[in-house]
């Protein structure tokens, strides 16, 4: 099934064509209005909206047509909700892989992450086959990092530079709650590290960032004088308010991308800063969320063969 969005106006450029999976979900809801009134790729940049997602909720994905239709959004040129890879991946500029499988009552982690394993093992074989070589992913279905590891990993002809996944929103929280806490804007906040995993052992580090506070800049641990709070509440509430605001808000993820798609589509790269000063701390941290992810990654690989 196509349909067309109405839009007569001329524009600067060709369109370009954009998936974005677990298209009938909470997250895509909020964030393909974004994506389609020029949020992500620009005022400019007109659009194709590819929208997969599985066969029982096509009815949905229906739904969520027509109000993009409802919207005459200028940018968006063509509008394509399907349940097939085949459809959904051919020729893309963009990916934006949010659909996983969703914890389950009584589902054992293993379970769960090798169903993720067979979604991202699938889309990553159908970026291969059917995407343009320059496509740039993105990937925000949880487990994000790995994944995205998963699906990179099954894309062999496609630059691994080219994967990325979600962590703008734990840099975020983690900057909105040092901006509270000294008592100013979250922009005055900046080079807040997000290291690891995307589960309780994540550690959002400050020992680098600086606050401007009545146009000085400082050190957080300065700015904050609670050591203590930055050690330890700061730090461990970081992952307890992800679990009880992040899903299906509408703020969480559209301003993530804003933010990070410039990056991943306009030709820049991101690249490994080398040389940073880490303290005992924050190794100790980072060690702890290193041992789960690699845990994780192995067992994710071990499912690949399955
Ligand atoms: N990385 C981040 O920062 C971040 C932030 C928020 C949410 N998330 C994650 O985003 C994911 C989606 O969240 P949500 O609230 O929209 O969930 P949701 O359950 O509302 O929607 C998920 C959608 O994915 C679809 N889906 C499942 N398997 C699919 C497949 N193989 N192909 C295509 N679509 C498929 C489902 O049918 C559903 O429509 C979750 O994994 C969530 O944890 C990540």
């Amino acid at each position: 099934m196509v349909s067309r969005a109405a839009s007569s106006r001329p524009s600067k450029c060709d369109p370009i064509r954009v998936l974005v999976t677990g298209a009938a979900g909470q997250i895509a809801y909020s964030l393909l209005y974004s994506i389609a009134k020029g949020d992500v790729f620009g005022k400019d940049q007109p659009i194709i909206l590819l929208l997969l997602d599985i066969s029982p909720m096509l009815p949905v994905l229906d739904g969520v047509v027509m109000e993009l239709q409802d919207c005459a959004l200028p940018l968006l040129k063509e509008v394509v909700p399907t349940d097939k890879e085949e459809v959904a991946f051919k020729d893309l500029d963009a990916a934006i892989l949010v659909g996983s499988m969703p914890r389950k009552e009584g589902m054992e982690r293993k379970d769960l992450l090798k169903a993720n394993v067979s979604i991202f093992k699938s889309q990553g074989a159908a970026l291969d086959k059917y995407a343009k070589k320059t496509v740039k992913v993105l990937v925000v279905g949880n487990p994000a990092n790995t994944n995205c590891l998963i699906a990179a990993k099954s894309a062999p002809s496609i630059p691994k530079e080219n994967f990325s996944c979600l962590t703008r929103l734990d840099h975020n929280r983690a900057a909105s709650q040092v901006a509270m806490r000294v008592g100013v804007p979250t922009d005055n906040v900046k080079n807040v590290i997000i290291w690891g995993n995307h589960s309780s052992t994540q550690y959002p580090d400050v020992h680098h960032a600086k606050v401007t506070v009545s146009g000085t800049e400082m050190d957080v641990f300065d700015a904050v004088k609670d050591d203590e709070w930055l050690k330890g509440d700061f730090i461990s509430g970081h992952f307890v308010s992800m679990g009880v605001y992040s899903n299906g808000k509408p703020y969480s993820v559209p301003d993530d991308l804003i933010y990070s798609f410039p990056v991943v589509i306009k030709d820049k790269a991101w690249k490994i800063v080398t040389g940073l000063q880490i303290n005992d701390f924050s190794r100790e941290k980072m060690d702890a969320t290193a041992t789960e992810l690699v845990e994780e990654r192995d067992t994710a690989v071990s499912f690949l063969g399955a």
